[in-house]
This record gives structure tokens, C-alpha cells and sequence, in this order.
């Protein structure tokens, strides 16, 4: 596989910053920028605890401010008792030194992808606000991007938020439904997948042994994410949604998909379901619908044990040494 161009859209929030990390150290991709958005955090938390990662990571790459709240309704409270008050869990001294990109995320977005025709890959793993954002300002940007990977929906599962949505897609359904709609190319990673990635404290252990650095924080960050999910699922272990749509970029094999044009509900009990749709117009996405969990962990602790030598080959190639 060449070098793949990414940027991903996020919340962090614990299983997004294991995610934005992950990207880090895969050397099949290259992390062009992270937009950020409010979900479980408010945006300037996402946005603060985004350029951090980039900074902690010593990765060079573009941070842009996205959107305060949904497209139509008012923004939930944040998930701070998954992801802790600051969304890294019991962390909370977060002191980026570099700052922003000037410009809002959609605009970021959509001058970036122009600018890399045909090249980018577009990873959400948060609400969707800034994709229908993108949408509305650059309507064209569908023939610029070379596909969606989504972290998002439950679509033959029930949801993590109420029985019937997951997370990202309840906290702006209206923005899920406008990029479901449009006519461009999505890979769906909603929790039919996620919620069966689900590890153990030993594989962290492994990833912080191998790599203090970046696996001994992500370790860390995984203390306070196990616990909110020992309340959940009811033993020590926890899901990996975001994480799981990186691996759906780099190790598509492990995944099955299948085909469906799929619709959210705006309203009412049901608001945030994402559901087979029966409009013939709109174009299937690719849901998957199964993963290879075991080879999933074992592609995640390769990626963590080797994170720590690919930070310092990166500080060494920016002339900087001081690991
Ligand atoms: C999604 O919601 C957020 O809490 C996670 O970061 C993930 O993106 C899972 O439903
Ligand atoms: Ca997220």
C-alpha cells in the first residue's frame, strides 16, 4: 500500500485520541490535519486537546476549529463521564504551544482536499457537523474527495446512546442524514463492528511496554475508558470505535461489508437511528457488518509497540533529538 492522505474529523475523547495516535504511527498513512468538533467535549477541549496529540506525537500536521454545535438542534451535554472532564480521562494538564489554523474547519477542509485532488481520505469519528458544513459551503468537494471513512450508526445493532442511536449520529442527526445523502463514496464503521472490538487492559500494557512514550499514554488513557465501560458491559474491557475506522483505512481486509443506502432519523424516540433506507435514489454505502476482532487486536499492538521508534524517526528527520 503507498502512502495513504487522511484527515480526521474528531472529538477527542479517549478512543479518538488512541485513534489519532494510531494514524501517527502507521507509516502507510499520512495525517494531512485534524479538524475538530464539540461531542465528547466542547469544541475548544477538542480543538486544545488536538493539538496537543499533534504536538505529544511530534506529527506535523494542520489543526482547524470546527463547529460549536449541531446543524438544527441544540448540542447534548458532552460525554464527559466516558471521556473524563477533559477528555483524556484523569489527565488533565493539557498545554498545547501551538495554535490553530486561522481558518474554520469546513473551509480547512475543503481547500486542503481541493488542493490534494482525488487523494484524501476523510475520517469522521466524531458528530458530522463540519462534513455538512463542508457540504453546503463547496457542494462540488463530492467530485475532490477520494472517499469517507466514517466512525458512526447502528445499523443491525442497537445504539450506545439510547436503544436506538449511537453517539455520533444522536449529537447531529441532521448532519448524519445530509452526508448520507450525498453522492459520494462512504465506508460505515458504526457499532455492528465497534462494539466487538473490545480489549483488555493487557493489550495497553503491551503497546506501553514496547513504547512508554505514545503506548504508555494511550495505557494511561485507557484506565479511566475501561471503567466507564466495566459499568456497561460489565467486565474490563473497552470498545474501540474510533480506532476501529483507522483500521478500516489501513487493514480494510478484516472487515466484511455489504452494500445499503441508508437514511437517520430526525426526530421523536427513534432520533439518531440510522436505518436501510428505502429511497433507490441514494447511493448504498459500504456498512460493515463484521470484523476479524483477534486479527484487529493484533494489528493495534504492532502499530502501539512500534509507535515510540516512528516518533523518533520523525523528530529525527525534523533535525529535533530529543526523545
Ligand atoms: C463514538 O462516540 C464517541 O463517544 C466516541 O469517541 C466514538 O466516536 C462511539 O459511539
Ligand atoms: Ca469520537
Amino acid at each position: 500500500m503507498s502512502v495513504q492522505k487522511i484527515i480526521i474529523d474528531t472529538d477527542p475523547g479517549i478512543d479518538d485520541a488512541m485513534a489519532i495516535h494510531q494514524a501517527f504511527a502507521d507509516s502507510r498513512l499520512e495525517v494531512v490535519g485534524l479538524t475538530t468538533i464539540f461531542g465528547n467535549v466542547y469544541v475548544d477541549q477538542a480543538t486544545r486537546n488536538s493539538l496537543w496529540l499533534a504536538e505529544h506525537g511530534g506529527y506535523n500536521c494542520a489543526v482547524a476549529r470546527g463547529a460549536e454545535r449541531p446543524i438544527s438542534i441544540e448540542m447534548n451535554t458532552p460525554s464527559f463521564h466516558v471521556h473524563g472532564e477533559q477528555g483524556f480521562g484523569e489527565i488533565t494538564e493539557i498545554i498545547p504551544v501551538g495554535t490553530a489554523d486561522p481558518r474554520p474547519a469546513h473551509i480547512y477542509l475543503s481547500e486542503t482536499i481541493r488542493a490534494n485532488t482525488g487523494e484524501i481520505i476523510l475520517c469522521p469519528i466524531g458528530p458530522l457537523s463540519n462534513i455538512a458544513n463542508l457540504l453546503d459551503y463547496d457542494p462540488e468537494i463530492i467530485n475532490h474527495i477520494k472517499k469517507l471513512v466514517i466512525m458512526g450508526g447502528a445499523v443491525h445493532v442497537l445504539g450506545n446512546v439510547t436503544s436506538y442511536a449511537e453517539a455520533n449520529f444522536w449529537n447531529d442527526p441532521h448532519a448524519a442524514e445530509k452526508v448520507l445523502e450525498a453522492n459520494w463514496e462512504i465506508d460505515l464503521i458504526g457499532l455492528d463492528v465497534t462494539s466487538n472490538i473490545q480489549f483488555s487492559h493487557d493489550v495497553f500494557t503491551q503497546g506501553a511496554k514496547n513504547s512508554p512514550r505514545i503506548g504508555g499514554f494511550i495505557h494511561d488513557l485507557s484506565k479511566f475508558y475501561i471503567n466507564f465501560y466495566k459499568t456497561v458491559v460489565g467486565k474490563s474491557v473497552c470498545l474501540m470505535h474510533d480506532p476501529a475506522a483507522i483500521l478500516a483505512i489501513t487493514d480494510p481486509d478484516i472487515f466484511t461489508f455489504q452494500k445499503a443506502p441508508l437514511s437517520v432519523i430526525l426526530e421523536g424516540e427513534k432520533v439518531g437511528n440510522s436505518f436501510v433506507s428505502e429511497n433507490l435514489e441514494r447511493r448504498p454505502v459500504n456498512v460493515a457488518v463484521n470484523v476479524d476482532a483477534k486479527a484487529a487486536q493484533k494489528k493495534f499492538i504492532s502499530i502501539f509497540s512500534q509507535a515510540d521508534s516512528a516518533y523518533k524517526k520523525r523528530l529525527n528527520s525534523q533535525g529535533n533529538k530529543k526523545l
